[in-house]
């Protein structure tokens, strides 16, 4: 059954096909920002690595459902898939069995709506919705696009990081010519930053000259830009994953913390500024934002598989 949504959702793919680049790290800390600023935030994992189901602490074997049903069988109630883990941060979690998803769903009409037609299920429940896509531009990306509104790109600032950014907003314009054309670009989340590297500075300066040329043309990426502020290099944000926590909850004193609350904030207020331009007042916060926990040292209690810091599926595409 649909439900109609009434308020507007902020729906985000986050989006890089370029491996071990920081989109689950910034998907699963920008989600929970946003929840412990009050913001009702489901968090989807479409990545059978099943990183960001980790990340937050969901223990696999305990699951009896995934978005892998939600995308094969059209009769799963996605509501009764989903996992409340914290205030206000619901999770749509992921296990390593969704690799079959894209061979099962290769011969269905309706394949790259799935996600989508699912989420309309939902209306507005939940009011920011953050896909973390696996690093490929297969069927279980372009779900996360079809269902999108914006598309974030969380990546390094290296030289052959643009060319793949080129692939990257190729399928996007593809995406948003024919199955969705609402999608837009917002921006570059820049992660596992070095601001005092000259060739971080170029690349940045390259990004913005990029998208500054894009301005004036009918392109997805028109109002795109790079997202400020952008994320340090910070180890706290690589351990929190096998504790099971965010960073605000593993070290909330870290820079790491302060990036992606900063981050957050941003998008909230420039979200905020457009509900209150369409006449809707902004949600006020659900509930008051606990202090965040000290530091533990107990024992992890899952342990994340090392993840590939090397490219696992760069595309050799020229520069857009
Ligand atoms: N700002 C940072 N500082 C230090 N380490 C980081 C930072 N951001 C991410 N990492 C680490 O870098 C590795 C890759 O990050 P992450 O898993 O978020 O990338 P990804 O793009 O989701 O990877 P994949 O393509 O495999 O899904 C992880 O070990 C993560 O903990
Ligand atoms: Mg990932």
């Amino acid at each position: 059954m649909t439900t109609t949504s009434n308020r507007p959702r902020r729906i985000i793919a986050f989006m890089n096909q370029k491996g071990g680049v920081g989109k689950t790290t910034t998907t699963v800390n920008l989600a929970a920002a946003f929840a412990r600023a009050g913001r009702s935030t489901l968090l989807i994992d479409l990545d059978p690595q099943a990183h960001a189901t980790l990340h937050v602490g969901i223990d696999p074997a305990a699951l009896e459902t995934s978005v892998y049903d939600v995308l094969v069988d059209d009769k799963i109630d996605v509501a009764s898939v989903i996992r409340r883990t914290r205030d206000n941060l619901a999770v749509l979690p992921a296990l390593t069995d969704l690799v079959a998803a894209e061979t099962e769903l290769a011969t269905v009409p309706d394949r790259q709506k799935r996600l989508e037609k699912a989420l309309n299920t939902l209306g507005d429940k939940y009011e920011f919705v953050l896909i973390d896509c696996p690093p490929s531009l297969g069927l279980l990306t372009l779900n996360g696009l079809a269902a999108a509104r914006e598309v974030i790109i969380p990546m390094q600032a290296h030289f052959l990081a643009l060319q793949g950014v080129g692939k990257l907003l190729e399928t996007v314009a593809l995406m948003s010519q024919g199955l969705n054309t609402k999608l837009r670009v917002t921006g570059t989340v820049l992660c596992m930053h070095d601001g005092n590297l000259m060739h971080s500075k170029e690349v940045v300066a390259d990004l913005e000259q990029f998208f500054d040329a894009a301005r004036d043309q009918e392109t997805p990426w028109r109002f795109a830009r790079v997202l400020r502020p952008f994320i340090r290099r910070n180890i706290k944000l690589a351990e929190c994953p096998s504790f099971g926590q965010t960073i605000f909850e593993y070290a909330p004193a870290a820079p790491g913390a302060a990036d992606y609350r900063d981050l957050a904030d941003g998008l909230i207020k420039e979200w905020d500024a457009m509900l209150l331009r369409q006449g809707i007042t902004p949600p006020v916060a659900q509930v008051p934002v606990a202090p965040a926990p000290e530091q533990t040292d107990r024992a992890p209690e899952i342990i994340v598989p090392a993840s590939n810091q090397s490219s696992k599926s760069p595309a050799a595409v020229a520069k857009a």
